[in-house]
């Protein structure tokens, strides 16, 4: 949330593209953007509604990504925020290429990638990779350089260095700090600009 208050405005219009069960469209909406959660499954929609409904955060709308909905929103949001999906994309660059049609020209990307340099995503896929499906199903599992470099070829700009989090120590109060270094953290996150 830090990176979507550095760089957007409050109001601006950020869709939340693979949103899930909408976790992060309503933080979003609390945050005071006009946020649209939208994703490809129908089940995760209808989680992130009813979620929603229960809360108490202003009217979000979710909505199926289909090539009519992204015709319609072609160039239409300040931002979009991108959490833990293109690592399962098959073609990356067709991914980024659709997120880029959605922005308007100087818009922001937020997103989140796979960190190859993780030890701890290492260990975790050694000792769980049988029992832990998403592993066996991420296509895109970069460094830093790689997603730079995907991201450059899509028209993006980068605005930040990665920042880097969620592992194990995320369970200890104590060694949180260890998952912002770029050998623990599993996904790393990183800001930029549409050309
Ligand atoms: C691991 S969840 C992440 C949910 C949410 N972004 C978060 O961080 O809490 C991945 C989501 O991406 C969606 N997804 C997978 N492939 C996608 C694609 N090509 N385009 C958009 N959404 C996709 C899935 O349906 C799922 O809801």
């Amino acid at each position: 949330m830090a990176e979507a208050r550095r760089y957007v405005r409050s109001g601006a219009r950020i869709v939340d593209y693979g949103c899930g069960p909408g976790r992060i469209t309503r933080m979003l909406a609390r945050c005071g953007f006009v946020a649209q959660g939208a994703d490809i499954s129908e089940g995760m929609l209808d989680a992130a509604r009813r979620v929603s409904q229960r809360s108490a955060v202003s009217a979000i709308s979710y909505t199926l990504i289909t090539d009519a909905w992204l015709e319609q929103a072609h160039g239409s949001f300040d931002c979009v925020v991108c959490s833990s999906v293109i690592e399962f994309s098959p073609d990356a660059h067709e991914f980024l290429e659709r997120i880029n049609s959605l922005l308007v020209p100087g818009g922001i990307l937020l997103l989140s990638f796979a960190n190859r340099r993780s030890m701890w995503r290492r260990y975790a896929k050694f000792r769980y990779g049988t029992g832990e499906p998403h592993f066996a199903i991420q296509r895109n599992v970069w460094t830093v350089g790689q997603c730079r470099a995907a991201l450059a070829r899509a028209g993006f700009k980068l605005l930040s260095t990665p920042r880097y989090f969620e592992s194990v120590f995320d369970l200890e109060p104590g060694l949180r700090w260890l998952s912002s270094l770029q050998f623990i953290g599993t996904l790393g996150l990183i800001s930029a600009k549409k050309h």
